[in-house]
């Protein structure tokens, strides 16, 4: 999962390409590269590492000219290094690409190509698509649209690509499979990147290729799109972007993950915002009620989702069963995909995801659509291939998240989700009216709550943090509601800050986990006063007899958890079903300190990509 740029204009490419590497480096930062066409001939940099190896790689070389192409690169084959890095030539030099995804059957067509006389620099696919490419254009005296749709019919994977020629300066061929591709449109500049990100400066106009299209952009003609397979020509849609420039700028904070832990007040409000109506009484969500029928009369919701989002889903399957009394499966969706599940009709599939890019859950929801189920997405960005393959969905509106590590996203996901089971609870007839509006009152009060939250002072946290920022292990506990966030405070710690963290049900401690608890490790216990309460009080206990250090999360009034923990962090309470989205937010907060004190990349850790575009 890659970032791809790409530039077709007036202006100089290069500090276009660079911007918006950086913005893209979310997606993988293994290496960077770049290509320049200036008019005569082709020059290429890259680099082992973050874009900013590229910047002085490239330092005080020519670099001039007005179409290029970059890439920010998270390695799928080869290793990460100068060689591997993006853009690759092709055997003659003649033409520079750039890729985002896996060419599945490259290993087939490598062998073919080095039968036919072509060798190799690198240990990557894409080498081998440029090559095919070449390999077909020089065969069969095509153009380099004709020749790479004829290599990109014989492939199979995924794909975003960019790919430029030496002979033809005014001229980018683009396509896509998979990979997400979008083409901004300025007045005869062309803007190419996997996001609208690194063009939302110049143009609100964009082109959201579809899978299996591909698009010619020459110099003072507009944009021609086809598909790859049957050759026709598509009219272009041109979106309208509302993306905004100080919503992807850190805005003073040291790092974009406390930016956006402490934008949640604003994000949870803005997933509520024209949806909640609590003194009318009313839910407004179009896409729940355009299928208001499916969900009334749903056998059982199927929730796919990953990582952080597959969390939300746990959260929500509790929040669905208590007060939708619908059945809910969560799945994880690399393994659902795979597993020939058994699908109705009658069967509601939500996908949740941040992104809307994440391989799995988008192939997940495409079998799941086959079968006859209901798609609704609950998705962060709009225009994303998950939202567009979905029946219908709500959009999470939480913002821009560009910290690899996800935290508005979560609890926006949670915020839409409850709506969701209040709204549908209340249309089944399993939430009572005075129930149901409570729940509405409640869910409206959280917004200022978090902003409590986050306006209180946070010594508390951070010496909790200096305490334990040296433990090799932690253990998470919640029962309920709160088991999932005690699995999402343990891959917050470990994401960021590279502590091995365990989640785990508060009572399953005693089944496995409580062998590991000694005086060194610290359990953070979920502890709110709620219908669990005596029992995780008991487990805290259990803890605490074998000398384990105890980081409880409470509720202001609380007494007796106090006492048995070695440090209590105060939580307003509310709802229980509505809990998570309070608990989390010291849980990533915790997290992000302890990843500061031990100098962790916070933004962007080690191997991992914010958008898993790859299996
Ligand atoms: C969260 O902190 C992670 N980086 C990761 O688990 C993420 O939630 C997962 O990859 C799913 O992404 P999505 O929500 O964009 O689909
Ligand atoms: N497969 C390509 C590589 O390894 C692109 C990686 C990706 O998009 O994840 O370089």
């Amino acid at each position: 999962m890659c970032g791809i740029v790409g530039y077709l204009g007036t202006k100089e490419a290069y500090p276009i390409l660079i911007n918006g590497l950086k913005r893209l480096e979310y997606r993988g930062y293994d290496s960077a590269g770049l290509a320049i066409h200036n008019g005569n001939s082709i020059v290429h940099y890259k680099k082992k590492g973050k874009v900013s190896k590229l910047e002085q790689e490239a330092e005080g070389q020519p670099k001039d000219g007005n179409l290029g192409i970059a890439h920010t690169r998270w390695a799928t084959h080869g290793e990460p290094n100068d060689v591997n890095s993006h853009p690759h030539a092709s055997q003659s030099g003649r033409f520079f690409m750039i890729h985002n995804g896996i060419i599945e059957n490259y290993d087939a067509i490598k062998e073919a190509l080095i039968d036919r006389g072509f060798s190799f620099q690198s240990d990557t696919d894409t080498e081998v698509l440029v090559n095919l490419i070449e390999d077909i254009f020089m065969e069969g005296a095509l153009s380099l649209e004709k020749a790479v749709q004829a290599a990109l019919n014989q492939v199979s994977g995924a794909y975003a690509i960019a790919i430029i020629d030496n002979e033809e300066p005014d001229m980018m061929v683009v396509a896509r499979l998979g990979s997400p591709l979008v083409v901004g449109l300025d007045n005869g500049n062309f803007y190419v990147a996997s996001d609208a990100t690194p063009f939302v400066e110049y143009t609100k106009k964009a082109v959201y290729l579809e899978d299996g299209e591909m698009a010619v952009l020459r110099r003072n003609q507009t944009i021609s799109v086809f598909n790859i397979e049957s050759n026709t020509t598509i009219e272009p849609y041109i979106h309208q972007l509302t993306l905004d420039i100080e919503q992807i700028e850190k805005g003073g904070y040291e790092h974009f993950m406390l930016k956006e832990i402490y934008e949640q007040s604003r994000s949870i409000y803005d997933s509520l915002r024209g949806r909640l109506l609590p003194d009318e009484g009313k839910v407004i969500m179009r896409g729940v009620s355009e299928y208001k029928e499916r969900f009334l009369k749903a056998d059982r919701i199927i929730v796919v989702a990953c990582g952080t989002s597959w969390h939300a889903g746990l959260v929500a399957e509790y929040i669905f069963e208590e007060l939708a009394r619908i059945p809910v499966e969560v799945e994880y969706a690399s393994e659902f995909r795979y597993r020939n599940p058994i699908i109705s009709e009658k069967d509601v599939v939500i996908a949740i995801s941040q992104s809307g890019e994440t391989a799995d859950t988008l192939a997940a929801i495409k079998m799941a659509k086959q079968k006859g189920a209901t798609i609704f997405g609950v998705c962060n960005i709009v225009g994303s291939s998950i939202a567009r393959e979905t029946h219908a969905g709500a959009f999470t509106h939480a913002g821009p998240e560009i910290g690899v590590a996800s935290t508005k996203a979560f609890t926006s996901q949670v915020a839409v989700l409850a709506l969701m089971a209040i709204k549908i609870g209340y249309e089944r007839g399993s939430l009572a009216k005075t129930e149901y509006i409570q729940y509405l009152h409640e869910l409206n009060r959280i917004p200022d709550m978090v902003e409590e939250m986050l306006s209180s002072n946070d010594d508390n946290l951070l010496g909790i943090a200096k305490t334990y920022a040296s433990a090799s292990n932690f253990l998470y506990l919640g029962r309920g509601v709160n088991f999932p966030v005690a699995l999402e405070g343990a891959l917050k710690l470990k994401e960021i800050s590279y502590i091995h963290a365990e989640g785990y049900p508060a009572a399953e401690m005693k089944h496995g986990p409580i062998a590991l608890i000694d005086e060194n490790m610290p359990v953070v216990i979920i502890a709110q006063k709620n219908a669990n309460y005596e029992k995780v009080v008991s487990n805290a206990q259990e803890v605490k007899a074998r000398k384990g250090k105890i980081i409880a999360i409470v509720s202001p009034e609380d007494t007796e958890m106090r006492k048995i923990a070695d440090h209590a962090i105060e939580v307003p309470e509310t709802f229980e079903l509505l809990s998570p989205l309070l608990t989390t937010i010291p849980l990533q907060m915790l997290s992000y300190y302890i990843a500061v004190i031990r100098g962790c990349d916070v933004d962007q850790p080690r191997n991992l990509a914010k958008s898993v575009t790859v299996e």
